[in-house]
C-alpha cells in the first residue's frame, strides 16, 4: 500500500451538520432493540449463577414451572441443540469453547453471573418471579477474583496479532546504566459496561422456502458477524438468518461480541415455539456482558540527564476469565510513542472466576497511556524539563518497532496548538504553586494515541430518478451519525446538497459492513462508497447512446460534478437521464479491503489537558477545565466530531475519577452492580471541555483522508488528570480511580 490518491472535499464534509437521529431518538420514534413489536412476543429472564465457582448438584423447576404466565423453563434438560462456536471477542487461545456464552450448557460454574436457566413467560414481570423460584444447588467449589493473589503464570500468544514479549536491544541493562530512572507501578481497578441501553434480543423462528428462518433484533455493533455466529450456532447458512438493529443506545464496544442474551433468546424461543425477547437488567450487565480489567502495569524508563530516552520497560498483569481469553494489550501503545533505543514490552495474564473481559473504548491504549503517559510525566519531573519539551525531545520518525514511517503523526502539533490555547507555561513545572482558598490549583498534560483501523465493508449507492440518493450497508448506528456522515461524504463526493443523500443501515438484508468498533466505521465505510461512486458512474454511462462522447470516451474522464456527469465541460443531468430512459434508479456497489501489510504506522494522536482543584483536607479532586487537541486526519462533521471527542473525554474522567468495580473476594461477587453504587461522571463532574483539531487529510492511512475518532477521546485522560493532581499536591497518584483517601494530606 502506498496510500490512497487524495481526494478534494469542499462541499458538506467537515460542515457541522445536526446528526440526524437526533431528532428521532427525543421525540421517541427511533425504535431501539428492545422495542420491536413482535407478534405473540414473550419474555424470558435467566437465572445465573450465584457462586463463583462450584458444580451443579440439582435444579428444581417446580414451583418456577407452575407459577402464573410461566410458558416454560429452559435448563439443561430441554436445552435445545446447538454447535458451540468461538465469537469475535475471544482470543485465538479460548480453545475450550467457552462457558460465558452458553446458557444451560454445562454443569460447572466458573463465574458468579454465568447463565444456568431461564424462564420463559408471558410478561417480565411473570418471567422474573419465577427465575427467582428456580432452585439450584451447587457444590461450591475454590474461586479466585482477586488479580492480586491469582498467579499471574501466563504469556499470551497473540496480543492483537504480535507477541506478548517485544525486546529491542537490552532494555534491561540499558536500564540500569541509566543516569535518570523512572519505575513505577500502575494499579487499576476493573471497569463494566454500562451504556444506557442494556443488552436485549428479541429471536423469532419462521420457516422461508421450507428451511429454518431466524430473525434476531439485537444490541450490536456488528450485525454482519452476529448473522455469522447465528448461522454456525445453529447449523444454518447465513442467508436463513437476518439480524436487525437500527439504534444502539450506548456500546462502547460492549456490543462488539455476542453475549449469553443473544444466544438464549434463541434458545428460549426455539424451546417454546414463539418469538422471544430478553432484557439483560442492569445487574446482570455485570456477570453478562463484559468489562475492563484490573490490570497491575509497572513502567521502568532510562533516561540520559539531558533527557534522551534509552529504555523503556512496560510490564504487568491483566486478568482473562478461567475458561476464556480476551487480553487487554496495555502495552501496545508504548511501541509507538517515544523513541528508545532499547524497548521490553512484557504482558502477562492470570486466571480470575468472572466473565470474560472485553473491548472497552480504546481497549490497550486506555489502561496503556494511562502508565506510559503518567511515568513520562514523572520522567520531566525527575529531569527539570518541560514534559511537552520532554516529548518533542524523544519523538520517534517511525515506530519502535516494524520501523514503518508515520502515516501522518502531528503529535508535536497537537501538543503546541493545544497548550497555547490552553495557557500551558513551558518550564519545569513545580507542585503546589497556586492555591484558590482551600482548593489547590494544578494543570497536567499528557498525549492520546489510537489505531486507525479500517475493516472489509461492501456498500451500495442508489440513485433515484427523483433526485435522491441512498447508501445501503449494514453498518450499525450506535449514536456515531454514521448516517449522517456518510450522507456528508457522499453529497459532498457527487456535488449535491446534503438533505438528498440519506442511509439506511442495521440490517443484515444491506451489504455487509464491519464491526462499528476500532474507530473503523468512518474510513472503512467511506472507503466502499468511493468505490461505489466510480461503479455507479459506470452504470450512468451505459445508460447512454451509444455514440455519444461520454460514452466512447475512457471512462476515467467522466466524472460526477454538481450532480451531473461531467467531461470537458460538456455535462448531462442525471435525474434527465434516467427518466429519458425510463430508468426508476441506478445502484452502484463497491467494497474497501484494508491492505494487509501497509507501508505505514497508522494511528491518531492527540494532546490533553487539565486544570484541577483538590482540597486535601476533604480529599477532593474537581476538574476545572480540560482541552483536548486530536489529529485524526479529515473530521467530516464539526459537530458529532466535537460531540465524540468529548463524549471521550468524559469517559476517561470516570476511568480516572470514578469507575470502579468491587468485588467482595470472599464470595467471588461483584458488590456494585448497579449505577447507584458504580459511578460515572454526570453532568456536575464534567467542567468546560475545549475541542480543537488539526485539520490535515490523512490518505498514507485512510482512503478519505478520516482515521476514526470514537476512542482517541478518552485515551490520555486519565494521565493528564493524574499529572495535574501531582503539579496541584505534590502527591503522585498512580493508582485508579483516584480516591478521597488518595489525595488527603495525612500528618
Ligand atoms: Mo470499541 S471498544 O472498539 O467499540
Amino acid at each position: 500500500m502506498t496510500g490512497f490518491e487524495a481526494i478534494t472535499l469542499n462541499g458538506p464534509v467537515g460542515k457541522s451538520i445536526v446528526r440526524r437521529s437526533g431528532h428521532e431518538k427525543v421525540t421517541g420514534t427511533a425504535t431501539f432493540t428492545a422495542e420491536w413489536p413482535v407478534n405473540g412476543l414473550l419474555h424470558a429472564v435467566a437465572v445465573p449463577s450465584n457462586v463463583a465457582r462450584g458444580k451443579v448438584k440439582s435444579v428444581d423447576t417446580s414451583v418456577a414451572e407452575s407459577m402464573p404466565g410461566v410458558r416454560l423453563v429452559l435448563t439443561q434438560k430441554n436445552l435445545p441443540k446447538f454447535t458451540r462456536v468461538k465469537t469475535m471477542n475471544e482470543s485465538k487461545q479460548s480453545t475450550n469453547y467457552p462457558s460465558h456464552l452458553f446458557p444451560a450448557a454445562e454443569d460447572e460454574v466458573f463465574f458468579a453471573g454465568q447463565y444456568m436457566a431461564a424462564v420463559v413467560a408471558e410478561s417480565f414481570e411473570d418471567a422474573r418471579d419465577a427465575a427467582l423460584a428456580v432452585k439450584i444447588d451447587y457444590e461450591v467449589g475454590e474461586h479466585v477474583t482477586d488479580i492480586d493473589v491469582s498467579p499471574a503464570d501466563e504469556r499470551p500468544d497473540d496480543l492483537f496479532g504480535s507477541p506478548a514479549v517485544i525486546t529491542k536491544g537490552d532494555a534491561e541493562k540499558q536500564f540500569e546504566a541509566a543516569k535518570v530512572k523512572i519505575d513505577s507501578e500502575y494499579p487499576t481497578f476493573g471497569n463494566h459496561h454500562n451504556p444506557i441501553e442494556a443488552h436485549a434480543t428479541i429471536a423469532e423462528w419462521s420457516e422461508k422456502e421450507g428451511k429454518p428462518f431466524l430473525t434476531v433484533y439485537e444490541t450490536s455493533q456488528g450485525l454482519a458477524i452476529s448473522q455469522k455466529t447465528y448461522a454456525q450456532l445453529f447449523d444454518l447458512s447465513p442467508n436463513q438468518v437476518r439480524v436487525v438493529c437500527k439504534f444502539i443506545g450506548g456500546a462502547f464496544g460492549s456490543k462488539g461480541g455476542m453475549w449469553p442474551q443473544a444466544v438464549l433468546a434463541c434458545l428460549c424461543a426455539k424451546a417454546v415455539g414463539a418469538p422471544v425477547k430478553i432484557e439483560v437488567t442492569r445487574g446482570q450487565m455485570y456477570g453478562g456482558t463484559g468489562h475492563r480489567t484490573p490490570m497491575r502495569q509497572r513502567v521502568q524508563i532510562g533516561a540520559t540527564p539531558e533527557g534522551k530516552i534509552t529504555s523503556i520497560i512496560h510490564s504487568g498483569v491483566a486478568s482473562v476469565a478461567v475458561k476464556d481469553v480476551y487480553d487487554e494489550a496495555f502495552t501496545m501503545p508504548t511501541r509507538i510513542m517515544y523513541q528508545t533505543e532499547s524497548l521490553r514490552l512484557d504482558q502477562k495474564r492470570c486466571r480470575l472466576n468472572s466473565q470474560i473481559p472485553t473491548f472497552m473504548r480504546a481497549p490497550a491504549e486506555t489502561p496503556g497511556m494511562f502508565a506510559i503517559e503518567s511515568a513520562i510525566d514523572e520522567l520531566a519531573y525527575e529531569l527539570k524539563i518541560d514534559p511537552i519539551e520532554l516529548r518533542r525531545l524523544n519523538e520517534p520518525e517511525k515506530d519502535l518497532l516494524e520501523r514503518k514511517p508515520f502515516s501522518g503523526r502531528l503529535l508535536l502539533d497537537c501538543l503546541k496548538r493545544g497548550g497555547e490555547t490552553f495557557g500551558w507555561q513551558a518550564g519545569h513545572q513545580i507542585p503546589r504553586q497556586k492555591k484558590d482558598g482551600n482548593w489547590l490549583l494544578g494543570h497536567g498534560v499528557a498525549a492520546a494515541t489510537y489505531p486507525a483501523f479500517f475493516f472489509p465493508t461492501q456498500a451500495k449507492l442508489t440513485w433515484n430518478a427523483d433526485g435522491r440518493v441512498l447508501i445501503s450497508c449494514c453498518s450499525q448506528e450506535m449514536g456515531t451519525g454514521t448516517a449522517t456522515v456518510q450522507s456528508q461524504l457522499v453529497a459532498d463526493l457527487l456535488g449535491i446538497p446534503f438533505h438528498r443523500v440519506s442511509m439506511d443501515l442495521g440490517d443484515t438484508d444491506l451489504p455487509p459492513g464491519g464491526i462499528s468498533g476500532g474507530s473503523a466505521t468512518t474510513g472503512s465505510l467511506g472507503g466502499a462508497l468511493l468505490e461505489s461512486i466510480k461503479d455507479l458512474k459506470l452504470k450512468l454511462i451505459e445508460l447512454l447512446p451509444v455514440n455519444s462522447p461520454m460514452r466512447k470516451a475512457d471512462a476515467n474522464r467522466v466524472a460526477i460534478r454538481n450532480g451531473k456527469l461531467t467531461m470537458n465541460g460538456g455535462t448531462i443531468d442525471i435525474e434527465d437521464l434516467l427518466t429519458e430512459t425510463h430508468k426508476r434508479s441506478v445502484t452502484g456497489s463497491g467494497k474497501f479491503a484494508p491492505a494487509k501489510d501497509g507501508e505505514y504506522a497508522a494511528h491518531s494522536f492527540g494532546a490533553q489537558f487539565v486544570e484541577v482543584a483538590v482540597d486535601e483536607k476533604l480529599g477532593l479532586l474537581r476538574l476545572r477545565r480540560m482541552l483536548g487537541c486530536f489529529a485524526c486526519g479529515t473530521i467530516l462533521n464539526a459537530r458529532t466530531g466535537r460531540s465524540q471527542f468529548i463524549g471521550g473525554m468524559i469517559m476517561g474522567v470516570g476511568h480516572a475519577m470514578q469507575e470502579a468495580t468491587h468485588w467482595d473476594h470472599r464470595y467471588g461477587r461483584i458488590t456494585n452492580d448497579n449505577l447507584a453504587e458504580y459511578h460515572v461522571p454526570v453532568n456536575a463532574d464534567i467542567p468546560d471541555i475545549e475541542i480543537l483539531w488539526i485539520d490535515t487529510p490523512d490518505f498514507n492511512a485512510s482512503p478519505i483522508g478520516a482515521k476514526g475518532i470514537g476512542e482517541i477521546g478518552i485515551t490520555g485522560v486519565a494521565a493528564a488528570i493524574a499529572n495535574a493532581v501531582f503539579n496541584a499536591t505534590g502527591r503522585r497518584v498512580r493508582g485508579l480511580p483516584i480516591t478521597p483517601a488518595s489525595l488527603m494530606a495525612t500528618a
